[in-house]
């Protein structure tokens, strides 16, 4: 595909023909505010977040769904996109709890830091508020639809990354909201609680419920490990506070992008939970007790050993598990035909 030349804030750069104006703008370093758009989504065009100014338009146009064309001269910070911008935020925040203090999405939100970044402190646009119940009688997500600025990523995660179309734009002008259909519960719904409606929210509309009631925001350490779910192997951010995981986020995995199912989102649980096995157990006098690692891997090994001399190495089978790494995997096969002796080997993503 061909290159265009355009220019963006005195600057000469290129861009491959059909790509947007927000794309060449990123891919030339060039930082223009956004809320409704996400690349790993359809282009929208819906909160103007990001309108530009292009010489020979008359209106400033979104530049999320305007595409680049040879010789087109754009400014994205010239006083009319910054002015058309805070009132943006203006109207949005019109209808926003002021409640950032104790909102879970303090120091993680757009609108906070859109807000802060053009210096809008105050609501000159005066008006009902929205007075929705907030939605938290599932284990997972809280849904506060007082805090939607209705950017509908939500919407289309659901149905571009899930496939579920569980929700969508319902009623009209001030009461238009994402709702399922009937507007029921989450839990009434189909929803299966991917929990990737709540990875692209912008703002505090959508929380994860144990996350965000157990650390702020700036309390957590992330670490980028890989899910032990099942073999797909994908990308996530564990939530870390005081040496315990508080919560699972999206990262952006070679695998999986940030869509993540819920086990993989929700699931860690089990990380810390009293009963998880953390030292070996072996049965001594019909009970089971703690063992070292040594004494453990001794019994399994005699007993394996003792099998084998008296009933041969087909008497023997491994059985693996889609949990275990590849590599892991590949040396439980080696372990089982070479030291047992036996293709009896299998694997719990088969059954
Ligand atoms: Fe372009 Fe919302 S980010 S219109």
């Amino acid at each position: 595909m061909s290159d265009v030349r355009l220019t963006i804030n005195g600057r000469e750069v290129t861009a491959p023909k059909g790509s947007t104006v927000l794309e060449a703008a990123t891919r030339a370093g060039i930082f223009i505010p956004t809320l409704c758009h996400d690349p790993e989504l359809t282009s929208f065009g819906a909160c103007r977040m990001c309108v530009v100014e292009i010489k020979g338009m008359r209106n400033l146009p979104a530049s999320c769904v305007t595409e680049v064309a040879d010789g087109m001269v754009v400014e994205t910070d010239s006083p009319a996109v910054v002015e058309a911008r805070k009132t943006i935020l203006e109207l949005l925040l019109a209808n926003h709890p002021a409640d950032c203090l104790t909102c879970g999405r303090n120091g993680d939100c757009r609108l906070q830091d859109y807000a802060y970044m053009y210096g809008v402190k105050s609501e000159p646009f005066g008006g009902e508020k929205h007075n929705y119940p907030v939605e938290d009688d599932n284990p997972f997500i809280i849904r506060d639809m007082n805090k939607c600025i209705l950017c509908g990523k939500c919407v289309r995660a659901c149905a571009e990354i899930q496939g579920k179309n569980i929700i969508d734009f319902a009623y009209r002008g001030f009461d238009a909201k994402v709702a399922t259909a009937m507007d029921v519960p989450l839990s009434d719904s189909e929803c299966v609680f991917c929990g990737n409606c709540v990875a692209v929210c912008p703002v505090g509309a959508l929380q994860e419920k144990a996350l965000r009631s157990a650390a702020r925001t700036w309390e957590v350490k992330k670490v980028k490990t890989t899910c032990p779910y099942c073999g797909t192997g994908c990308s996530l951010e564990l939530n870390v506070k005081d040496d315990r995981v508080v919560g699972v986020t999206s990262c952006q995995g070679d695998v999986n992008g940030r869509a993540l199912c819920v086990k993989g989102r929700f699931g860690f649980g089990f990380i810390h939970h009293p009963d998880r096995l953390q030292k070996p157990l072996v049965k001594k006098n019909g009970t089971f007790v703690e063992a070292s690692w040594e004494e453990a891997i001794n019994l399994v090994a005699e007993k394996l050993q003792d099998i084998k001399e008296h009933h041969g190495s087909d008497a023997l089978a491994v059985l693996s598990s889609a949990r275990c790494t590849n590599e892991e995997n590949y040396l439980m096969q080696k372990f089982t035909r070479v030291v047992l002796g036996t293709n009896n080997i299998d694997h719990c993503a088969r059954l």
